[in-house]
């Protein structure tokens, strides 16, 4: 019988103009494959969290700006620029803390330009860049089919990344090891293998016994909904628990280590992470137990100079008074804060695991390094 795992996270259907991602907030109970083909289809998915997770939110931006490009009018480049830098602004507006979505966008906008220039000498001059408005060598179709390769490109890496992002963190894991982790960070945050699960699905392939706990991550339970039951149908021994129990597991001394993702870090290794994580990172550090984000380089953002600069997405009050009851569980008129991540402080990272290694402390340095 075919699992979630067998599903794709996110995929081009060029034929029909759209692209074909699982409906997330459907899981576990139904598993619907929904195909958007306008901004609004694609916004509204991104934003109601139908497809989310840093590095799928990015896949969908690249597939997705192509796909309301395929059919513009623009008859010069300026035109054609013009329609695709709005449409980018358009889709990055749906979700500020990822910077894979800006990320996505901004590659997908760089390639054009450089395709422009090489393959139809459209804005090079030899004083560096200069857009020209030439008709006859304005060609839409050699900068649709640039768009295109793209954004499968950025979807082909992604899987690259997290396989390498799972052979560094199976480094950091022993046979027998417990493993919490919070909200989901798996495949269906990427396109395979996940960031934070790629080292359990490896060390589940090596035949490690690992026992993974997962926090059920309220308010919109990623943790429960969705990594229990991707690594529960991959046969990982997988138990779950509620937010507020993993600093009795922590000490119990039933977890040997914690891998988490992350949706933007900082330059100085400050990680913005589902709501929640910094408190799993101080309790760690209480209890001795290594804390590692899995993150690949498209979600460092070297441009942040600290936490303290990243946007912090804040949701509406029903997710927490509301949502999964059958009824409202809050006084009507109360105050609600509902922030959708938290940033975990530098020092409580034992480890951030990239696709080209593992980087320690200081993040400034070693972060500046890999950038170098
Ligand atoms: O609000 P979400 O579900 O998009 O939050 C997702 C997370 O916080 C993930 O841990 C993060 O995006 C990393 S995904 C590999």
């Amino acid at each position: 019988m075919k699992s979630i795992l067998d599903y794709e996270t996110v995929s081009l259907i060029d034929e029909d103009d759209a692209l074909e991602i699982i409906d997330q907030t459907r899981l576990p109970g139904t598993i619907e494959v929904i195909r958007l083909h306008t901004g609004e289809e694609i916004w509204n998915a991104i934003y109601l969290l139908q497809v989310r997770g840093a590095p799928a939110i990015g896949v969908t931006a690249g597939f997705g700006l192509y796909i309301l490009m395929k059919h513009t009018g623009a008859e010069t480049y300026d035109e054609f620029m013009k329609e695709l830098s709005e449409k980018s602004d358009y889709l990055n507006s749906s979700r500020p803390t990822a910077v894979n979505l800006s990320w996505a966008l901004k590659r997908m906008e760089e390639h054009v330009k450089k395709v422009a220039g090489t393959e139809l000498g459209i804005g090079l001059d030899d004083s560096g860049f200069k857009a020209i408005t030439n008709a006859e060598a304005f060609n839409k179709e050699v900068l649709l089919t640039a768009m295109r390769k793209e954004s499968e490109l950025i979807k082909a890496e992604d899987i690259e990344v997290c396989k390498k992002i799972g052979e560094y963190g199976l480094e950091l894991i022993k046979d027998g090891d417990g493993i919490l982790t919070h909200c989901n960070a798996g495949q269906l945050a990427t396109c395979k293998y996940g960031t934070a699960t790629a080292p359990m699905y490896l060390a589940h392939e090596k035949g490690y016994k690992i026992k993974v706990y997962c926090d059920e991550t309220r308010p919109l339970l990623q943790g429960a909904r969705l990594t229990a039951f991707e690594l529960h149908s991959a046969g990982i021994d997988t138990t779950l628990l509620c937010d507020n129990m993993s600093a009795s597991l922590m000490k119990s001394g039933a977890i040997n280590a914690i891998f988490v993702g992350c949706d933007r870090v900082a330059a100085n290794g400050d990680a913005a992470n589902k709501i929640g994580t910094s408190v799993v990172a101080t309790v760690a550090k209480r209890y001795g137990i290594p804390f590692y984000v899995c993150a690949p380089t498209s979600t460092i953002d070297i441009n942040t100079k600290t936490g303290d600069d990243i946007n912090i997405e804040q949701r509406k009050p029903e997710e927490v008074t509301e949502m999964w009851y059958k009824e409202r569980m809050a006084p009507e008129g109360v105050n609600v804060y509902n922030p959708a991540f938290d940033v975990t402080d530098n020092e409580l990272i034992t480890g951030i695991v990239t696709e080209h290694g593992v980087l320690h402390a200081p993040y400034t340095e070693s972060i500046a390094k890999l950038f170098s």
